[in-house]
């Protein structure tokens, strides 16, 4: 087995010496702010429901309910409403976690210190739907290709324990950076339970090598990987970094033997998401997605969950084909599959069908 850079752990304090000579890191040609300090208003999505049909709107409510629409009200029964206060409209409630296959975030997400100017980062939505229906609070969550640290801000907002890992040191800055806050004193789980600042550690290394990792204690390991070449986080500059991949089949390989570290740091029973996306080369459907799948389920995997995830303002695709007449169609979704490993001595012949097939 070729060697992998062994994990180098970066603290709080290696952070803000850091800070001292740095006041950015630029990550695929884009300038990223390390700010001193975070101006933060909200420390959770927001989510809005009807006082009187319960239809739930976010980040904001309209301001008129569509069952106000479907009354056939008259012109100044419409005007009266629209000039109610929202408060009698609407009331703030808390966010309810996706109940289907098909996941949209076309707000993104805002709270806290979630940004979307690292490039290719996930929506919060989707690690907070992950953590709050895969683990309860003090659970441990892995993320092995961290980013801009959104899966870690999360446990943090959360109360789960977390370790983030990234190929790439000044990803891990950005990292700290974000988690570089406090909640306001009055700040509680969505249990209700009064927030204790969990266990984050971060480390410089490859997911392809997680020896720092305690074997069989994760309970969580929700990651985002490059989708192969498509973004190019540092342009080789980095060694180890898939996304300076360009051929499939080896994108593929370094996958497999992510998905086997997956495997053996989680605990029997744990859950393991991955969002993999596919791409078009010389206008043909390039599936990466596939293999992913596949190379989970040869580890050993049982596979939960496919869910679509509808992919908004995208520069890889959307962007650069707008406007244009091609022959082809934008391609505008991405998989998030959750894996699931076995327990001791389950009986494995009832999720065959969920499992490699030969
Ligand atoms: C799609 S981004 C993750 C974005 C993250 N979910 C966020 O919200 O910011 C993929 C990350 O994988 C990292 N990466 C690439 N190759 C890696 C490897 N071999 N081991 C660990 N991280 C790697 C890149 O540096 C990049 O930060």
């Amino acid at each position: 087995m070729p060697e992998y850079i062994p994990m180098r752990e970066v603290t709080h304090s290696d952070y803000k010496e850091f800070l001292k000579t740095h006041d950015h890191v630029v990550i695929e040609n884009v300038k990223v702010a390390l700010p001193k300090e975070h101006k933060i208003t909200k420390f959770a999505p927001t989510e809005f429901e009807c006082t009187k049909c319960k239809a739930r709107y976010r980040p904001k409510p309209p301001k008129i309910c569509n069952c106000a629409m479907k009354e056939n009200l008259t012109p100044d029964e419409i005007k009266k409403l629209l000039e109610l206060p929202n408060e009698k409209k609407f009331v703030l409630v808390e966010y309810e976690k996706e109940t289907t296959t098909a996941w949209s975030f076309p707000d993104r997400g805002d709270w806290a210190t979630h940004i979307g100017n690292y490039r290719g980062n996930w929506s919060p939505y989707i690690p907070r739907n992950l953590i709050l229906r895969y683990t309860k609070e003090g659970d441990l969550v892995l993320d092995q290709m961290v980013g801009s640290g959104t899966t870690l801000v999360e446990c943090k907002l959360l109360g789960r324990r977390s370790i983030g890992v990234d190929i790439n040191q000044d990803a891990i800055m950005v990292t700290r950076n974000r988690l570089d806050f406090s909640p306001p004193p009055d700040y509680t789980f969505p249990s209700g339970e009064k927030y204790q600042e969990p266990k984050i550690e971060t480390y410089e290394g490859d997911a392809r090598n997680l020896n720092e990792v305690p074997d069989g204690k994760v309970d969580l390991i929700a990651t985002h990987p490059p989708y192969a070449s498509i973004i190019p986080y540092s342009k080789q500059r980095v060694p180890g970094d898939l996304s300076s991949v360009h051929d499939i089949a080896e994108f593929a390989k370094a996958m497999r033997i992510g998905a086997d570290q997956s495997y053996r740091k989680l605990r029997p029973g744990g859950h393991c998401a991955i969002l993999m996306g596919d791409t078009r080369r010389h206008k043909h459907f390039v599936p990466i997605t596939p293999r992913v799948l596949q190379s989970f389920l040869d580890a050993g995997f049982i596979l939960r969950e496919d869910i679509i995830k509808m992919q908004w303002k995208m520069k890889s695709t959307r962007e650069r084909w707008r406007g244009k007449n091609y022959d082809f169609l934008l391609i505008a979704h991405e998989h998030l599959y959750v894996f699931r490993k076995p327990e001791k001595g389950e009986k494995m012949s009832q999720f065959k069908e969920s499992m490699k097939w030969q």
